[in-house]
């Protein structure tokens, strides 16, 4: 090798060195400017989660407080709790403390084995409830009850999850307020059959248990409270699993001519519901009463 060689080779050497240093240096000063770059960028990431949580935290506390304004602007306690044909609707309720006095667990199938006040009805509607029960067994009817009895607290659990699940005006079709609900009554069950996976859904209407019932329940007393169509007088959507204990009378009538709890309590409600819609309920029901 001789000397101009070894001179450029020397000379090439140290050029690498170089540019290896400039590499690594240039290297590190990236990773200085990206580094806290990526730290930023997950900063205002969290941020904004912790803005889309606090925002979702505003609302479910908007929706609690309509909630709570709602309830006391609708209240009026009902002055036959212990009637067969008391009235509890979104008009009027019950007061927090009624309990009813002869309540007793319901024997009947159930889908769940431990013991609840969800098992329990008044004494005379527990009892033709049995009877009930009997006549579809016999007839090869797959029923089981679902929910009896609720107190007012257990009512308020369930419809402040139903507004935090749907909001506040879809909540009030499905669910009742504390105070509100027929099930704290005594009167009221909501049934279901393995068909359904003991679902309470619309569904039942058409399954062979929920014709039967809807045929069958006037004659044991009992009532599908809250029609399909009527949502207009009942203020709830059809619930063709949810009977009320009114009497074998008074439940073949209402059946008979079609009609709901509020129009056979108020015959004058039939002429004004056949003009309202559900907003106008409120304002019929007081003409109805002014006239009275
Ligand atoms: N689902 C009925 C309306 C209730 O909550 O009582
Ligand atoms: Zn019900």
């Amino acid at each position: 090798m001789n000397i101009d060689k070894r001179l450029f080779a020397e000379e090439y050497k140290m050029k690498l060195a170089f540019f290896t240093y400039l590499l690594l240096l240039l290297l590190m000063l990236q990773l200085e400017v990206i580094g806290p770059g990526i730290f930023f960028l997950t900063e205002d990431l969290l941020k904004e989660e912790e803005l889309d949580l606090k925002k979702e935290q505003v609302s479910i506390k908007e929706k609690l407080l309509t909630y709570e304004i709602d309830l006391i602007t609708e209240q009026r306690t009902v002055d036959n709790p212990l009637s067969r044909l008391v009235l509890v609707n979104k008009e009027q309720g019950l007061a927090p403390d009624f309990i009813p006095p002869d309540l007793i667990v319901v024997d009947i199938p159930f889908p769940f084995a431990e013991n609840s006040s969800r098992k329990k009805m008044r004494w005379e509607a527990a009892w033709m409830l049995e009877n009930l029960f009997k006549q579809a067994e016999k007839e090869g009817i797959d029923l089981v009850g679902v929910s009896g009895y609720r107190s007012y607290q257990r009512q308020e659990e369930i419809f402040k999850q139903q507004v935090l699940l749907r909001g506040v005006e879809e909540a009030k079709r499905v669910s009742a307020k504390p105070g509100h609900s027929e099930h704290q009554t005594g009167l009221a069950m909501d049934l279901s059959t393995a068909e359904l996976n003991y679902r309470l859904s619309e569904e039942f209407a058409q399954t062979e248990a929920g014709r039967w019932l809807a045929e069958v329940a006037p004659y044991y007393g009992f009532i599908i409270r809250y029609p399909e169509d009527k949502e207009h007088i009942t203020g709830y959507r059809y619930e063709p699993w949810h009977i009320r204990y009114v009497g074998i009378e008074e439940a073949l009538e209402i059946t008979k001519k079609g009609i709901t709890l509020e129009e056979y309590l108020s015959p004058k409600l039939v002429e004004f519901s056949l003009f309202s819609d559900r907003s106008d309920f409120k304002l019929n029901y007081l003409k109805k009463e002014l006239r009275e």
